[in-house]
This record gives structure tokens, C-alpha cells and sequence, in this order.
């Protein structure tokens, strides 16, 4: 059965590359990317957003922040507002992801703010999921997706909006080569998708986009893709080499 979602691919920088990569790594990306294929859409740095934004005539490709401040201005050093986001050309924006909670002590309730703004500013979030190696361990990876996916949607359904991705990230497959397998990430997914339905409603739970993130590779998008409830992969250390990543995008189909 095919799925009524198109797949959406995202590629997370985090922390690397220069505006003079970034123009080179677009210059070989953008025109290999086919018209009909995933929608695709890259978070780079935020130093790197202007030039990211001069990604080629037909647009064929998003970007969007790594974080946002809840606030839309203020005194606060170091951080990136989402009018900021906005004005150099973002439609979407990372919320909640793993490196942001564990470095930086981000709560449920500051994702949630920052859901929050990022729908007041007309950006769409990707609200990220996803339990430790410790949490799995102790058998509390429903329990962690749970308080998670709850606080940030929440956020999003108290706003009226419904414009918005997830990605499970399972903590222990970022950047480690432990890619969850492709029955570890159905289940969750179709956890997630349940809870969906009962936070923001079926019809929008069927309609969500969850990807999965976590060493995603060539190798491995394949089989990962062949689930049911897997739309897409938001991708870290292959997203940095056009060719991989591009492999990744065209492995997700249309
Ligand atoms: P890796 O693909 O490097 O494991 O990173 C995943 C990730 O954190 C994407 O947001």
C-alpha cells in the first residue's frame, strides 16, 4: 500500500561547513535533485542561511533553522529569533532536537515555547523525538515519546495550527553508526501515530510526516523506508556529502 504522505527529506548541518562549502555543496545538490522526488529541505548553521538561500531558480529546496528564542526579539545573547529565521528565508525550524535537550538543558516546556513561536512566525517545525540508550535500557522509550510528543504538539494544537513534521530520533543511533532497525522504527513511529491521533486528531495523524533520524546512510534507507509509518528521514553526518544524501533522497521515492 503506498502512502497518501509525500516524503519529506531533511538534511541537519548541525555545527558544520563554510558559506564557501555551502555554495559549492549546492552548486552539485540542487540541480540533481528531481522535480518529482521528496520535498526536500536543508538546516544549516545559522552563519550559513544567506548564502543557503540562493539555492537555485526553481526552489526546489527549503531551509530552515536549527533552533529558535521563543522570543521574537530581546536581550539574548547567542540566540536566533524566528522574525531573524524568517528574514533570511526559513519555512521550517528544528524543535526539540536531542542536541539541543541534553547541551543545553532544553525542557519539554521550552520546546513546547519554541513550537509555539515558530507557528506564530509562520515557520513549520520539526519537532524532534526520541529516547536515550539509558531509557531504552529501562524499558521507558513509550513513556519518553509520550511526555515528549505530547508537550510539543500540544503546543501546536493549543495554537490552532497544524502545520508541523516529526522526527524519532532515537538518541543512541545520532552519529554513532547504531541505526535502529526497520521494526524498531516502525514501532515507534506507529506509537507515535497513535498518539497522534489522540493529541491532534486522525485525520491530521494520518497526514503527519514522521521521519526518522539516526545514522541513516546509502545503505540502510532502503529498508528503513519500507515502513509503513516512515516518511522520510531527517539526516545528519550523510546530509554533509551531496552525493550520499542525494542516494538517501532518491531511496524515499516520489
Ligand atoms: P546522524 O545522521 O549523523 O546520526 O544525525 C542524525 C541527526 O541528529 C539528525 O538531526
Amino acid at each position: 500500500m503506498s502512502s497518501p504522505r509525500r516524503p519529506l527529506v531533511g538534511g541537519n548541518w548541525k555545527m558544520h561547513l563554510t558559506v564557501v562549502e555551502t555554495t559549492a555543496y549546492l552548486a552539485r545538490f540542487v540541480p540533481a535533485l528531481e522535480s518529482d522526488g521528496p520535498e526536500v529541505v536543508l538546516f544549516p548553521g545559522f552563519t550559513l542561511l544567506p548564502a543557503a538561500r540562493e539555492l537555485g531558480p526553481d526552489g526546489s529546496v527549503a531551509i530552515g533553522g536549527q533552533d529558535l528564542h521563543p522570543e521574537p526579539r530581546g536581550a539574548h545573547t547567542g540566540d536566533v529569533s524566528g522574525p531573524q529565521l524568517v528574514d533570511v528565508g526559513c519555512s521550517w525550524v528544528l524543535c526539540g532536537h536531542s542536541e539541543r535537550r541534553h547541551d543545553h538543558g532544553e525542557s519539554d516546556d521550552l520546546v513546547a515555547a519554541k513550537v509555539a513561536a515558530a507557528t506564530a512566525h509562520g515557520l513549520t517545525p520539526m519537532i524532534c523525538v526520541g529516547e536515550t540508550a539509558d531509557e531504552r535500557a529501562a524499558d521507558r522509550t513509550l513513556e519518553v515519546l509520550d511526555r515528549q510528543l505530547r508537550a510539543a504538539v500540544g503546543a501546536a494544537v493549543g495554537a490552532g495550527v497544524d502545520r508541523y513534521a516529526l522526527a524519532y530520533e532515537p538518541v543512541w543511533a545520532i552519529g554513532t553508526g547504531l541505526t535502529a532497525t526497520p521494526q524498531i522504527a516502525q514501532d515507534a513511529h506507529r506509537f507515535l501515530r497513535r498518539l497522534l491521533a489522540e493529541v491532534a486528531g486522525e485525520t491530521r495523524a494520518e497526514s503527519c510526516r514522521i521521519l526518522y533520524g539516526g545514522s541513516v546512510n546509502p545503505g540502510n534507507a532502503a529498508d528503513l523506508i519500507s515502513q509503513p509509518d516512515l516518511d522520510g528521514f531527517l539526516v545528519g553526518g550523510a546530509s554533509l556529502d551531496p552525493e550520499k544524501f542525494l542516494t538517501i533522497i532518491r531511496a524515499c521515492g516520489s
